[in-house]
Formats: C-alpha cells, sequence, structure tokens
C-alpha cells in the first residue's frame, strides 16, 4: 500500500505519485512523440526533457493551431502569501522560455484576493505581498511590450463581469466535489475559483475573437482549470490548454519547498550566507561517514542537493549524468556537492536581486489595463 498523499490547490503533503495524480485528474502525458515535435521549435527546456513538465490537457490542440498561424497567448499566475522562493520561480522561468520560442503574449494574475480568503493574512498584506512577487516576475525578463501583470483587487472592474457568468454556470455541489468544500467554508473561497478563470477568458474578450489560451502550472491548480473548461464553451470561450509540472522539492528532502519550512526554503531575497547555511543543513543521499560513502557511494535519486541540479541549476544533460555517477561512486562527498550548489544559487541570486531592484522602475508599466500599484 503506497504511502497516503494529497495534492489539492491549497495543501500538498505525502510522497506524491505523479503518475496516479495524472490518471486521476485525466491529464495527458507529454510522451517522447510529442517532445519530438515541440523540438521543431527549438530546443526543448529541459525541464520537458526531465519530465519535470510531464503532463498537459489540449497542448497538441494549442500546436495545430500555432502551425495554422493561430497565435494563442500564455496565462499564469501567482498567490501572494509570502515572499518568492525557488519553487515557484520554476515554473515562471519555464513560462519565459515558451513566451521566447513562440513569442506570445503573458497574462500574470496575482490573485491577493485568494490568498486572504485562504489563509491568515489580511489584504493589506496580501496586496503588497503581491507587490513583491511582481518584483520576482518582471526581474526574470518576461517581454515587458507581451506581458501584463493582473491584481484582482485592482482589475476587479474588468474582471468582474466575466466571473459572474461563471459563477452562475458553477454549482455549490461541483464545488464541494472538486475541492472539498463544506459547510464551515468561508463563502469567498466558495466564489474564487470563477476569479482564477478570468484571465484564461480575458484574451478572447480583449481581442474581440477567439484566442487560444495555454496555462503553464504546477498539476496542484488543474482543479481549478477543469472546473473553467467546463464552462468554457457555454459561454463561447475557446477551453484553455495546460502544460502542469511537478512541485518543486524542498532542501529538507520533501516533495514540496513550502514557506511552512524556512530552513528548507531558498527565497529570492536570501543574502550569500542564508543560502550557504540552508543548502548546508539539506537533505542528501550520502551515507553516514565519509569511509562508508566513499565505499558504497551516495544516493542521488533521494538527495534534495541533487534534485536542485536537475529541477533548476544544471541544464547540461552529461554535465548532470557526471554528477549523478561521481556521486553513486563514492567519488564526490556532499559536502563538495553542497558547496557547488550554493555557488550555483548564490550566482543566480546576485544577478536577480540586482534585477530585482531594476524591476522598481518598470513593474508600473506592466500592469493590467494600466492600473496603479
Ligand atoms: N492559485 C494560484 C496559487 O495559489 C495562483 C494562480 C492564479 C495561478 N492563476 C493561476 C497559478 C494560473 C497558475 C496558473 O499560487
Amino acid at each position: 500500500m503506497p504511502e497516503e498523499f494529497k495534492v489539492t490547490p491549497w495543501e500538498v503533503t505525502g510522497d506524491i505519485d505523479y503518475d496516479a495524480l495524472q490518471r486521476s485528474f485525466g491529464t495527458t502525458p507529454i510522451d517522447d512523440a510529442l517532445i519530438a515535435r515541440l523540438e521543431r521549435y527549438g530546443d526543448v527546456h529541459p525541464m520537458i526533457r526531465r519530465g519535470i513538465f510531464y503532463t498537459h490537457r489540449d497542448l497538441v490542440q494549442i500546436l495545430d493551431g500555432y502551425d495554422k498561424g493561430d497565435r494563442f497567448c500564455l496565462y499564469t499566475g501567482r498567490g501572494p502569501s509570502g515572499n518568492t522562493h525557488l519553487g515557484h520561480m520554476m515554473p515562471w522561468m519555464f513560462t519565459k522560455w515558451i513566451q521566447d520560442t513562440f513569442g506570445t503574449d503573458l497574462l500574470f494574475q496575482l490573485t491577493d484576493d485568494e490568498k486572504f480568503l485562504f489563509k491568515d493574512m489580511t489584504l493589506e498584506d496580501t496586496t503588497s505581498m503581491a507587490y513583491e512577487n511582481a518584483l520576482d516576475i518582471v526581474a526574470l525578463g518576461f517581454d515587458p511590450k507581451k506581458t501584463r501583470i493582473i491584481l484582482n483587487t485592482k482589475n476587479v472592474q474588468k474582471m468582474y463581469p466575466v466571473a459572474l457568468r461563471v459563477a452562475k454556470k458553477v454549482t455549490f455541489s461541483t464545488a464541494k466535489a472538486v475541492f472539498g468544500f463544506d459547510n464551515s467554508t468561508n463563502i469567498g473561497s466558495i466564489f474564487y475559483t470563477t476569479m482564477q478563470a478570468v484571465p484564461a477568458f480575458l484574451p478572447t474578450i480583449d481581442a474581440g475573437r477567439q484566442v487560444p489560451v495555454l496555462i503553464p502550472c504546477g498539476i496542484d491548480q488543474d482543479p481549478h482549470f477543469r472546473v473553467t473548461r467546463d464552462v468554457a464553451p457555454g459561454l463561447g470561450y475557446p477551453k484553455p490548454a495546460l502544460i502542469c509540472c511537478k512541485m518543486m522539492p524542498g532542501l529538507n528532502g520533501g516533495d514540496k519547498m513550502s514557506s511552512s519550512d524556512e530552513n528548507a526554503t531558498i527565497y529570492t531575497t536570501d543574502t550569500p550566507k542564508q543560502v550557504k547555511k540552508k543548502v548546508g543543513r539539506a537533505f542528501t543521499g550520502g551515507c553516514v561517514s565519509v569511509e562508508e560513502q566513499r565505499e558504497k557511494g551516495g544516493n542521488p535519486e533521494v538527495c534534495a542537493v541533487f534534485k536542485y541540479f536537475y529541477y533548476m541549476f544544471e541544464h547540461d544533460d552529461a554535465r548532470l549524468n557526471e554528477l549523478a555517477e561521481k556521486c553513486r561512486s563514492g567519488s564526490i562527498l556532499c559536502g563538495e556537492c553542497k558547496m557547488c550548489l550554493t555557488e550555483r544559487i548564490n550566482v543566480f541570486l546576485e544577478e536577480h536581486q540586482d534585477k530585482r531592484e531594476k524591476a522598481r522602475d518598470v513593474v508600473g508599466d506592466m500592469t493590467y489595463d494600466g492600473f496603479e500599484w
């Protein structure tokens, strides 16, 4: 009997069986044939090759349309419940790759309403956290002409009529079945999915013609978009397509990097010293003693440090395999490996933090409908 796991938009626990999740959600695997097809558009991102973005809905239709000259639009988002960490940046980097490869427009939704409703936070807190998160989004280098940031509480005038039309098509019993709500759930939470559905329809509304939308997101967001896809045809909008990823693991060996374990989470604002300390304490696949590890080797499969190279910090497959080999043969020890990762992360963060400061000057130009922060 496999260990119990749970993946919902608000809670991820246990050892996640991603194949089982795909089967139960009913998404389609990104198989070798689809990867071969993606290779026609440019170098396929390692997150696809490595099975991190591993499952989809209607991606083939998006590509078929694109081949016929039908431009699609990207939509992704962030619930501003705290500072941005590397686990958030991972799918955003992938989203940027799609934007660059296909030259697409991008809507980036910040759901300050959602985090107010679902977390113990004030609305002031979630709205100001949205600004902090937006700096990271801008710093990642999305095309400023093609990218618009939505802030739900600011763009509500435009969004509300669309959310209402969605709301009228979703019953309480559907919301309960999909999200597990009960009588103690506040009624804002029950309405919330409609707000997450809206940006999937805005490109069509703004263009005045059917615009296909592709949503890169963590697999945990699929329930929202199942509802969105179900209501789309009845409202005269195309069903949004999805490309979904696994969760970024924590440094503690857990399946998801989460702010609930600060020591196992690297924030974009961390100092080099903090990074060194956190990586230093990471869970590894090493042995108890140096002698034993020299003799038996380590296990990269379970190692959080190796996973960081795999997910984000070593794009070169040959070098990644070499690292795994060295680990298995005992010729590299955990200390050295941790030092390499610390260095990689700190080089990345130094540059990112610089861009993040500069983002303050331009984040105002990238708002949807020109709202003021
Ligand atoms: N609900 C998401 C979160 O909690 C935020 C979000 C809104 C989102 N729209 C999205 C995520 C679209 C992915 C794609 O983080």
